[in-house]
C-alpha cells in the first residue's frame, strides 16, 4: 500500500526519476522518465536498470552496484556523472546522472534524477563552430 502511494506521487514528480532496489531492478519510475526514454511504466518496473543504458555500462553495472555494496565507496551517489543513456528505440543520448540512496530495514533503495544534455551538447557544438 506504501509502495502504491509511492509510485503515483512519482507520477507527478516533473523530472525523470527512477527508483531501483539493490539488485538494480526498476520499482517506480516518473512520468517525465517514461517520456524521456520511451517506455511505458510497464515496460520498465521489473526490469534491470541496465536497459537505460548503452551495451558497455549494460553488462557492468550490477557489479557496479554490487561493489557500492560491499565497499560503500561512492562513485556517483552525492557526487554525479554525465553518462550515456539508450532510449527504447535503441539511441543513445547523454545525461547528466544524479543518485540517492535510501536504507529501508535492511535493503537499500536508490533514487536516480536524470537530466537530458542532448540540447545543451548542441549549443556547445554550435558555439565551438563560430569560434
Ligand atoms: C554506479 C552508469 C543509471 C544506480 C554506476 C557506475 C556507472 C554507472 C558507470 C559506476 C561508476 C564507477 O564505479 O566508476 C550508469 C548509466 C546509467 C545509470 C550509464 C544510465 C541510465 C542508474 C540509475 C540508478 C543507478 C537509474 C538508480 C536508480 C547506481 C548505483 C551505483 C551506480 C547505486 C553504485 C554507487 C556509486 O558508484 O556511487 N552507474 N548508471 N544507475 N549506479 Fe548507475
Amino acid at each position: 500500500a506504501l509502495h502504491q502511494h509511492f509510485r503515483s506521487i512519482l507520477q507527478s514528480v516533473p523530472d525523470a526519476m527512477v527508483v531501483i532496489n539493490d539488485a538494480g531492478i526498476i520499482t517506480a519510475v516518473s512520468k517525465a522518465a517514461e517520456t524521456l526514454f520511451g517506455y511505458e511504466a510497464d515496460q520498465l518496473l521489473g526490469r534491470n536498470v541496465s536497459i537505460l543504458m548503452s551495451p558497455t555500462d549494460k553488462s557492468q553495472h550490477d557489479g557496479y552496484i554490487s561493489r557500492y555494496l560491499r565497499t560503500g565507496e561512492r562513485q556517483i551517489i552525492g557526487i554525479g556523472r554525465t553518462v550515456t543513456a539508450r532510449r527504447s528505440d535503441g539511441s543513445l543520448f547523454p545525461i547528466d546522472l544524479k543518485i540517492g540512496e535510501a536504507k529501508i530495514g535492511d535493503h537499500y533503495l536508490f533514487t536516480a534524477f536524470m537530466r537530458d544534455l542532448t540540447e545543451q551538447r548542441r549549443n556547445e557544438t554550435r558555439m565551438k563552430a563560430l569560434q
